[in-house]
């Protein structure tokens, strides 16, 4: 296991926000940012961001703050975003179709290679350039093509079988739509992503406000 995988978790889920500020900040050509600032526009503590910077070396100069180019580079690396990842999307019905019509992943270096499904009134569509195939033809995709990230959009009945079969295939990341934990060997990573919990948190603090009135 790499050094960056002993970080944990809860640093790696701030890196993207930290890095998605920076990027803001440089579209504004906004050359340079004290700890304080960067403070306020990402809402964690001065310390904290330092804290988490120095889990990868030193960020940042006291007295200067941080060169924002500089260190959204750096966090790029850090997070592997100084490379190219082609994904394939099983499961082409309104979230796998919205992942692969959605072109900012492709800027952000994420290419969908093909979309699979078992429909056959969908099998040959394309969205934007990229077809829908057969999941039948779905092993012999990934051999014949590198795919780095395979994202999982079928319903929630066949997301295991469909992450087993795109681990046997090869597959060492797994981007996880289907709203149920999956099971995976150790060598693969993946994420989940449930826009449902999201959305309860907003009730969540919804009804704790309304309370409030
Ligand atoms: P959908 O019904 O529009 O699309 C599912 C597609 O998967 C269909 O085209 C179907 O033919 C295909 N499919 C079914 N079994 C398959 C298999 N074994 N191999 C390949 N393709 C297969 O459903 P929708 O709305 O796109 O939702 C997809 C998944 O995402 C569901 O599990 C749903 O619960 C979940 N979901 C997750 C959200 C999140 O926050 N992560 C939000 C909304 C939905």
């Amino acid at each position: 296991m790499g050094k960056s995988r002993r970080v944990s978790m809860a640093v790696i889920r701030r890196l993207p926000k930290y890095y998605r500020y920076l990027e803001e900040l440089l579209e504004k050509d906004i050359t340079r940012i004290s700890s304080k600032e960067l403070s306020r526009l990402t809402g964690f503590t001065a310390s904290q961001i330092r804290q988490d910077l120095n889990n990868f070396g030193g960020f940042g100069q006291q007295g200067y703050g941080y060169n924002v180019e500089e260190l959204r580079n750096a966090l790029g690396k850090i997070l592997g975003l100084d490379r190219k990842y082609y994904t394939i999307i099983v499961g082409a019905g309104n979230i796998g179709q919205a992942i692969a019509n959605y072109k900012g992943f492709q800027d952000e270096g994420f290419e969908v290679l093909a979309l699979f499904d078992k429909n056959p009134k969908l099998i040959g569509l394309k969205i934007r350039d990229i077809e829908i195939k057969d999941v039948d033809s779905l092993e012999e995709f990934i051999a014949e093509n590198e795919v780095d990230i395979g994202v999982i959009c079928t319903p929630k009945e066949y997301s295991q079988d469909t992450a087993d079969r795109l681990v046997k295939a090869g597959v060492k990341a797994i981007w996880n739509f289907a709203p149920n934990d999956i099971k995976v060997p150790e060598d693969v990573v993946v994420e989940n992503v449930h826009l449902s919990e999201s959305l309860f948190t907003l009730s969540y603090l919804l009804k704790c406000y309304s309370e409030q009135e």
